[in-house]
């Protein structure tokens, strides 16, 4: 297999913006975001990274202080027209996130993973800005990765427990692992 190459990932993602990922992926995300906003409840005054947030559909529901991380441009900017005022954007790089340690509650990472050259790095980072007693809930797609990949990928990084949920109504597989 071609090895991920992180500009043409950002090209493919640029040309899918103007509406046509929230045509086309809308409503199969929905299901990974009830999952989430069902696996980790977060409390008024936390701060959460939705990191890959993409157009920013995640961010929508979340009513906390948030900060969406993409490297699309144009992904990004369907994801300000939905910007609530404790919302932030951050145009970045999941392997290599621009923020300190142990700074957010919670971290979502949707159907990111299948994008990233170095998947172990983008964990290990999202392991490093949460804080203690925070939670990490990452998805998979099933028809890139099987079960053990996603759990191979949770392991041996600090965390504290994690579990993997191979949710019938949804195409990724999920994990939340606790700090
Ligand atoms: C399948 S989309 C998922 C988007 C969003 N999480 C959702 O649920 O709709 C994958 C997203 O990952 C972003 N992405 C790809 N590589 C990235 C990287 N290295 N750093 C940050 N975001 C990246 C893409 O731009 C795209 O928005």
């Amino acid at each position: 297999m071609k090895p991920l190459d992180k500009r043409e990932v950002r090209e493919n993602y640029d040309d899918l913006g103007g509406g046509l990922y929230d045509l086309r992926y809308k409503e199969e995300q929905s299901r990974k975001y009830d999952a989430a906003l069902q696996l980790t409840r977060s409390r008024g005054d936390d701060l959460l990274l939705d990191d890959g947030c993409g157009t920013g559909m995640l961010l929508d529901k979340i009513c906390s202080s948030c900060v969406g991380l993409d490297l699309s441009v144009n992904l990004l900017a369907l994801a300000k027209e939905r910007l609530k005022l404790n919302h932030f954007l951050v145009q970045g790089d999941s392997e290599h996130l621009p923020f300190r340690a142990e700074v957010f509650h919670g971290v979502y990472a949707v159907t990111l993973i299948q994008n990233l050259p170095d998947k172990e790095l983008a964990v290990s980072e999202m392991k490093r800005v949460l804080r203690t007693q925070a939670t990490l809930f990452v998805t998979a797609l099933k028809a890139a990765f099987n079960r053990e990949y996603l759990s191979g990928l949770l392991d041996g990084k600090g965390f504290n427990g994690f579990e993997v949920i191979g949710d019938e109504g949804t195409n990724d597989w999920i994990a939340c692992a606790k700090v």
